[in-house]
């Protein structure tokens, strides 16, 4: 049995270009039956096939039924299937053999009113937190995630039982915020991992980031938190400004080596109370947010650079290594095809022929040991052949 997704009129077309953006195809049921289409799925390419017109068809033509039952099972895993809200009722009905489960997708509807216009004073009630997800919702998150990160398979299963865990905690006024700390060499994929989140969370504003990398160490409190009071130029602080400007539950701490003692003693604090205090007493619920902190050290200087408190606080430490060179290809192929697609909306349908098998031909993904220069060889690789 398979998910079905329903989707407003005034959701469709940011739906559509957001997943699009994300590398999905999108497909009507007669698209996808004509042409052979059917028969030239790309394994490797997630797809989302609107089912909407099968409705009428099927009222229409009862003996047809037969046969999409059995087209349904011949589906694989990326394939997901979305529909026309307005066809809710008939169709649950229709397909109630091939459907088990329904949510509606997370997307803004196209009409501006002017509440989203406003940014509201108290903003921290429209953030959208992980703890406050249904059971729906919080599947979409987790087949989001998982569709956007590639490999990492060991994590994302720890991360999902971490997330379990945490929504009733949380509850239980146990567990105010979910910590992953996360260490590895560089374009292993650890930003990446928060990222996701952020997207799978369905943000349409920026990521709150903080980067030690770019603080002098000996003032990093006070970019982080603002200087003590009285101080001449003294503001509020990077860290509030960033969460502030954020419609989601979810702070990056890149770099997390970089910082001094101070900075560590402060996230003790914000870890065990749920709270962001800056200098001038602001304060800001963080109850309910994920904290992913990435640094560049190995396992041995973990336990040398941060405080055993610290380091006990954290719900999730791990390493993060280079993808294996089969999820790096799964990866290629998704790129490639996210490109694609990209450049056929946005600049023009005029591609060269077999274009993404020819690009991924030409990568060797072996001789790639950081993802960032993978990246930029398949953008390479793609401008190369669209030029010539
Ligand atoms: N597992 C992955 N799935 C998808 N993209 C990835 C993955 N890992 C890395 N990337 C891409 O590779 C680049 C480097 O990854 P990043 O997360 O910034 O590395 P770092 O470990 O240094 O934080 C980014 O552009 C990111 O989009
Ligand atoms: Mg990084």
């Amino acid at each position: 049995m398979s998910k079905l997704f329903f989707y407003t009129k005034n959701q469709f077309f940011n739906f559509k270009s957001d997943q699009t953006t994300a590398g999905f195809e999108f497909l009507s049921m007669s698209q996808l039956l004509s042409s052979q289409k059917i028969n030239n799925l790309d394994v490797y390419q997630q797809y989302y096939i609107d089912i909407s017109s099968m409705v009428g068809f099927v009222k229409a033509n009862d003996s047809q039924l037969f046969n999409f039952e059995q087209l349904f099972n011949s589906f694989g895993e990326n394939i997901s299937f979305i529909c026309d809200k307005a066809y809710e009722k008939d169709i649950k009905y229709i397909f109630r053999y091939i459907f088990d489960e329904f949510s509606d997708v997370e997307t803004e509807s196209d009409e501006i009113t002017d509440e989203v216009q406003e940014i509201p004073a108290t903003k921290s009630s429209s953030v959208k937190k992980i703890t406050d997800l249904d059971d729906a919702e919080l599947d979409l998150f987790f087949s989001n995630f998982d569709a956007r990160l590639y490999g990492h398979e060991r994590f994302k299963e720890e991360f999902k039982e971490l997330v379990t865990s945490f929504r009733v905690f949380n509850k239980l006024g146990e567990h105010k915020i979910l910590s992953l700390f996360l260490m590895g060499d560089s374009g292993v994929g650890k930003t990446e991992v928060a990222r996701t989140i952020h997207k799978a969370l369905g943000s349409q504003a920026k990521l709150a980031k903080i980067n030690f990398g770019n603080y002098s160490s000996h003032d990093a409190l006070n970019s982080l938190i603002g200087s003590p009071l009285g101080y001449i130029g003294s503001d509020g602080g990077e860290l509030l400004k960033r969460v502030n400007e954020s419609d989601v539950g979810l702070i990056l701490i890149d770099e997390f080596e970089k910082a001094d003692n101070a900075v560590f003693n402060y996230f003790l604090d914000v870890l065990e109370n749920g709270k962001i205090v800056n200098s001038q007493a602001d304060e800001y619920d963080v109850n309910g947010y994920i904290i992913v902190f990435t640094s560049n050290i190995t396992k041995e200087n973990f336990k040398s650079k941060i405080s055993p408190e610290l380091r006990s606080r954290f719900d999730y430490k791990g390493v993060f290594n280079l993808l294996t060179d089969e999820d790096k290809k799964k990866f290629v192929h998704f790129r490639v095809n996210q490109i694609i697609a990209k450049y056929r909306e946005f600049v023009s349908a005029d591609i060269p022929d077999r274009l993404h098998d020819v690009i991924v031909s030409e990568i060797n993904v072996s001789q790639f040991k950081n993802m960032r220069d993978l990246n930029k060889k398949i953008k390479d690789t793609f401008v190369a052949h669209i030029k010539s």
